[in-house]
């Protein structure tokens, strides 16, 4: 029988399945799964199905939720059966990437590792983080500098600086770093595994028993190679502080702090030595991994709407001038003066949500929503790009890159680009109250504002070149041919 008709004699009587594409024999809406520009399709399914919009791929339930309301229905009100992840068979079986918190159940451990990140990250390191912002930012200059249409190269090089400087207190070569090169290899192995509908063994757990050199097989090898990488990313920069500390030359970063607590041993998060440093080398390596990618691409968003909006960036610029002057750069204490740049990292994140579907949670037992059955094992997706989209929410004008939306009274903060519930990454970094964005907005925000500010500033010293000619690199040569990437 057909794996989602299987679905379909679950349904109570009286309840019926959320609407959706039609599904195909045996296959399901495998076909309808987009490959490019997603955020379209799933768009395109709201207005035709509504609210809520299922799908069903060999059997395996999807639901994509497009409305606020029922967004924050099932992820805050109902989180506690809507906040598991799906457990991939290459990524944790064969791929041994378990020890990450971002695919954890919501059990005790994952709880610890949250909790732990939270409190070490906004409490301990905010101060040597901006330290660490600051001192990136002026390297990141200096290369926009000397190669300005090297920027995307250069954007990607100060996060991963960045990120493996304040975890690790490690200073990066400016080429070929071998940490980077790592963790970009990682990443990208990661992005390929991930793909929905990538790898039949996903779908067909049973398929992890082939023997390697079975024809068909060739998922194992790129498993293996997954479980190299992500094992090298995690133990070899750890392994780095370790000796460090030991020689007394570590840098203070968030692993040497974690490793120096004294009795650490007895912190409630450890039972022992041993285990201690493997809760810190997952920790550790899960902000190289979830730290690095997400940030870059929320830049990279930043320069292209830097480049598709002069505007913009002129009246950011002159804001700059106005409150900072032309004799310094700007720092942290100047962000609550900025309001027009603070709108504007708003705005980068809605404008172009890094994950335009977020990141999956698996529902973790038969639910009812309204009328409709959902199926317990469904992946559940709030449509973020949609949602930050709603012309009802943030005015007619919603396709344009307008910061000054988000200068307005009312208008509701992008947060949801950063996840749903109890999964949310703001959650994580603690909304603390002190401190008025967290460590995460941090990254996000003024991993933004510290671009947009020296980029801006830039303008003011001498490097006016580098915007005309990033502007080149996508305008005159083969804007046209580019323009479909990031604009809908
Ligand atoms: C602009 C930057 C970032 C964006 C837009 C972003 C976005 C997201 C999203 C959408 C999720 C999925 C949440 C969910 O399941 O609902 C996520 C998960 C996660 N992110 Fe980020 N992220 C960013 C930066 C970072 C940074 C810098 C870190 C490192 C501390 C980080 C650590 C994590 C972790 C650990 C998870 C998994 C949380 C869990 O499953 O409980 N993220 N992120």
């Amino acid at each position: 029988m057909p794996y989602y008709l299987q679905v379909l004699f679950n349904v109570p009587k009286g309840l019926k399945l959320p609407p959706g594409p039609p599904r195909r024999f045996l296959v399901g809406n495998l076909k309808d799964l987009p490959r490019h520009k997603e955020w379209e399709t799933y768009d395109q399914w709201r207005k035709n199905f509504g609210d809520l919009v299922y799908l069903n791929i060999f059997g395996k339930s999807l639901l994509f939720l497009n409305s606020p309301k029922l967004v924050s229905e099932v992820f805050d009100t109902r989180g506690a059966i809507y906040s598991e992840r799906f457990q991939s068979t290459m990524l944790s079986d064969l791929g041994g990437f378990n020890w990450s918190l971002a695919l954890m159940q919501p059990n005790e451990i994952w709880r610890q590792h949250r909790s732990i990140l939270q409190k070490h990250l906004s409490k301990i390191s905010m101060v040597q983080h901006q330290v660490t912002l600051g001192k990136c930012s002026k390297t990141l200059l200096a290369l926009l500098y000397r190669e300005p249409l090297g920027f995307l190269k250069h954007t990607r090089h100060l996060i991963g600086a960045m990120v493996l400087e304040s975890t690790y207190g490690l200073s990066i070569k400016t080429e070929n770093d071998p940490y980077i090169e790592v963790g970009e290899k990682a990443l990208e192995l990661f992005a390929d595994i991930s793909t929905p509908g990538a790898y039949l063994v996903d779908i067909f757990p049973f398929m992890k028993y082939v023997p390697a050199w079975f024809p068909g097989a060739a998922f194992k090898q790129k498993a293996s190679e997954l479980n190299f990488y992500f094992t090298t990313m995690k133990n070899t920069p750890f392994a780095a502080v370790k000796a460090a500390l030991k020689a007394g030359n570590a840098s203070p970063s968030f692993v040497s702090n974690l490793l120096e607590i004294e009795n650490f041993e007895k912190d409630s998060f450890s039972q022992n030595r041993e285990t201690g440093e493997e809760l810190i080398k997952s920790i550790s390596g899960v902000i190289y991994l979830a730290g690095i990618d997400t940030v870059e691409a929320t830049i990279q968003v930043f320069f292209i709407a830097m480049i598709l909006y002069p505007d913009v960036q002129k009246a950011a610029q002159e804001e700059l001038e106005k409150v900072v002057g032309l004799n310094s750069l700007p720092t942290f204490k100047d962000r609550p003066n900025l309001p027009y740049i603070n709108a504007l990292c708003k705005e980068v994140l809605r404008w172009h949500p890094i994950t335009p579907a977020g990141f999956p949670h698996m529902l973790k037992q038969d639910d009812v929503i309204g009328k409709y059955f959902v199926p317990k094992g469904t992946l559940v997706m709030g449509n973020t790009w949609s949602l930050l989209h709603s012309e009802e929410v943030y005015g007619s004008d919603v396709h344009v890159f307008n910061p000054a939306r988000f200068l307005k009274e009312g208008i509701k903060d992008p947060d949801i680009a950063f996840g749903y519930g109890r999964r949310s990454v703001e959650l994580i970094t603690g909304a603390d109250e002190a401190i008025p964005m967290s460590y995460h907005s941090e990254n996000a925000c003024s991993h933004s504002s510290s671009g947009a500010i020296n980029q801006l500033r830039s303008l003011k010293t001498g490097v006016l070149i580098f915007n005309v000619k990033a502007a080149q690199y996508l305008d005159v040569k083969d804007y046209d041919n580019h323009k479909h990437l990031f604009v809908h």
